[in-house]
């Protein structure tokens, strides 16, 4: 490597880490840290780095499986948020580096059991929601469309994680169990729902240490969704199929936007929660 380079990538190297600083902050909120970052009045070098940090990070190609077993092996770590996020975010740190190695990927067990044991949104979907929007800039509603809508209708664990819970194909030390698991559609990317209608279809207690490897296994299938869909869309060969069912799509006709009554929104599977309310009751 020439001098030249050698300036030149130390120098691009340390603005990147202190751009990466500056996002990290960002990430956490701004307003919280103001107090203490700006007790010291930034100079005009740090200020100008601070206009530097780029969005989207640059993505690589990552191998589907590692990261589903990774996933897996993650959520005994710091859950189903943390377990798809550090997935992914750790495997570009090993393709990447930085700005990927400087990544409190801790911040991603706040999602547990759908926010702190809420039962919201499921923590997997969300950490993966998360990965998507820091790489793929404009492009990230599509893939997270397509994410949701594929976590309601797919059935978990899936075939794959179950054989390789069997066969014990990678170290999971804490691996709760390593039977074959039922399978349950989720019907929702609700934690509680898609966490009931596991229990529902297995037997299983939702604090049973399989309802807990169950989760495992879903973390490690989301994180592998998520880069095989955005390997293929890097590759622009990704085409979302993801479609609203024509059910759905005929309560927002009325009840979403433009409709006659416009009092909701959303593109989630409505059933779950409310029968038709309109059908006529049977007599
Ligand atoms: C043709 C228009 C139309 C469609 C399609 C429609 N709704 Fe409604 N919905 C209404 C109207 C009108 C009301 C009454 C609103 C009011 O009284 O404020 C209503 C009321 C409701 C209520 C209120 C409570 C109740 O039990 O009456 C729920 C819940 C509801 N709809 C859910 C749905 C769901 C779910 C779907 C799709 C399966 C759907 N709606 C499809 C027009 C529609
Ligand atoms: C996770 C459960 C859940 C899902 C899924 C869900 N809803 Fe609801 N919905 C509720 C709850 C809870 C309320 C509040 C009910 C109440 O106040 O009685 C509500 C209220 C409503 C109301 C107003 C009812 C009223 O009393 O006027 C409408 C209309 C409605 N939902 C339509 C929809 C439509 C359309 C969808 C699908 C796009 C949907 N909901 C999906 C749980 C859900």
């Amino acid at each position: 490597m020439s001098k030249e380079n050698q300036t030149k990538t130390g120098m691009s190297r340390r603005k990147f880490l202190v751009s990466v600083g500056s996002l990290a902050l960002g990430a956490v909120g701004v307003s919280a840290l103001a107090g203490c970052t700006q007790t010291e009045k930034p100079s005009a070098k740090t200020a100008g780095d601070a206009a530097t940090v780029t969005y989207p990070w640059p993505y690589k190609k990552l191998d589907v499986e590692t990261v589903r077993k990774k996933g897996h092996q993650g959520y005994y770590e710091g859950a189903c948020c943390y377990g798809v996020f550090n997935a992914i975010i750790s495997e570009l740190g090993k393709e990447v580096g930085a700005p990927y190695t400087t990544f409190p990927t801790q911040m991603f067990k706040y999602g547990e059991g759908g926010v702190a044991g809420w039962s919201t949104l499921c923590g997997a979907v969300n950490g993966a929601a998360a990965a998507i929007c820091l790489v793929a800039g404009d492009a990230w509603e599509d893939l997270v469309n397509e994410l949701m809508a594929w976590y309601e209708n797919n059935p978990f664990p899936s075939d794959i994680s179950n054989q390789y819970a069997r066969e014990k194909a990678f170290l999971v030390k804490e691996m709760k169990s390593d039977k074959t698991l039922p399978q349950s559609v989720a019907k929702s990317t609700l934690c509680h729902v898609s966490v009931t209608e596991w229990c529902k279809k297995s037997g299983y207690k939702s604090f049973s240490k399989e309802r807990s490897e169950r989760c495992g296994r879903l973390t490690g299938d989301v994180a592998a969704f998520t880069v095989d869909m955005l390997n293929r869309h890097f590759d622009k060969a990704f085409t979302p199929v993801a479609k609203i069912s024509n059910e759905v799509q005929s309560c927002r006709s009325c009840h979403d936007k433009g409709g006659t009554i416009e009092n909701t929104r959303g593109k989630m599977n409505c059933m779950p929660c409310h029968d038709d309310p309109h059908k006529k009751p049977k007599s």
